[in-house]
C-alpha cells in the first residue's frame, strides 16, 4: 500500500484553516493556495537524493552537497493545480512544468481528460503531481494513469485536502505513489464535494462559478 502523510507543520495548519472560510477572498485564496504549496514542497521533497561536489570557497576548496539524481516536473491537474504550482516553484526554481487538464462530470462525478502537455523526458523524472483537492479520487487517478502511459515512474501526488474515499482509491489504483495532503477530512457529501472541505477549489481560486 502506497505511503499516504498529513503534513502537520503549524504554518501549514494554520493558513489551511485561513483558506477554508468561506470569507476568504479571491485574492487572499490565490495567495494562501500558493503560500501552502510552497510549504507542502518543502516536506515532499525532504527525500531528495544528495551527492557530494567538490567547490571552492573564497578560503580553500572543499566538498559539499548537492541534489543529485532525478530531475523534478512538478505538474499541476488544472485547473486547481495551477494554483500550486508557483509556490513549489519558489523553491525548486528549476523545475519543468507539464500540466494535465481534467474537469469532473458533475452528474456522473468521473474524471474527463481534455489536456496532457508534458516535457518530453518526463519518464527520467521525479514527478510531483498537484491538486489542491483529493475528493473521489478520480481525477487523481485518471492523471496517474496518464504519466504511467509515458513511462513514468516516479510520481508524488500532492494535495491540500483529502477525503478518506480519494485516499483509499488512489492507494488501490496505484500502491507505488505516495501522497501528501495537508488534511484528512471527514467524508463526501451526496455531490461528491469533501467535508468539512473548502468549496470548489478552481471555482475560489479563479473567482467562476
Ligand atoms: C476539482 C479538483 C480536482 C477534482 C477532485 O476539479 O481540483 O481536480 O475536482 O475531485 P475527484 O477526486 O472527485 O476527481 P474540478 O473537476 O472541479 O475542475 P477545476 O479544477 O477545473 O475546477
Ligand atoms: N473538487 C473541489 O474543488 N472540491 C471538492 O470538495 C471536491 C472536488
Amino acid at each position: 500500500m502506497s505511503k499516504f502523510q498529513v503534513v502537520e507543520h503549524p504554518l501549514i495548519q494554520h493558513k489551511l484553516s485561513i483558506l477554508r472560510r468561506k470569507e476568504a477572498s479571491t485574492k487572499e485564496f490565490r495567495e494562501l493556495v500558493d503560500e501552502i504549496g510552497m510549504l507542502m514542497a518543502y516536506e515532499v521533497s525532504r527525500d531528495l537524493p544528495l551527492e557530494d561536489v567538490e567547490i571552492e570557497t573564497p578560503v580553500q576548496k572543499t566538498t559539499v552537497k548537492q541534489i543529485a539524481g532525478k530531475k523534478l516536473a512538478i505538474v499541476p491537474i488544472l485547473r486547481a493545480g495551477i494554483g500550486m504550482v508557483d509556490g513549489i516553484l519558489k523553491l525548486i526554481p528549476a523545475a519543468r512544468v507539464g500540466h494535465i487538464g481534467m474537469y469532473r462530470d458533475e452528474e456522473t462525478l468521473k474524471p474527463v481528460e481534455y489536456l496532457v502537455k508534458l516535457p518530453t523526458d518526463i519518464a527520467e523524472r521525479q514527478i510531483f503531481l498537484v491538486d489542491p483537492m483529493l475528493a473521489t479520487g478520480g481525477s487523481a487517478i485518471l492523471a496517474v494513469d496518464s504519466l504511467k502511459k509515458r513511462q513514468a515512474t516516479n510520481i508524488k501526488f500532492v494535495c491540500l485536502v483529502a477525503a478518506p474515499e480519494g485516499v483509499k482509491a488512489l492507494q488501490e489504483a496505484h500502491p507505488d505513489i505516495e501522497i501528501y495532503a495537508a488534511a484528512l477530512d471527514e467524508k463526501l457529501n451526496e455531490h461528491g464535494y469533501i467535508v468539512p472541505g473548502l468549496g470548489d477549489a478552481g471555482d475560489r481560486l479563479f473567482g467562476t462559478k
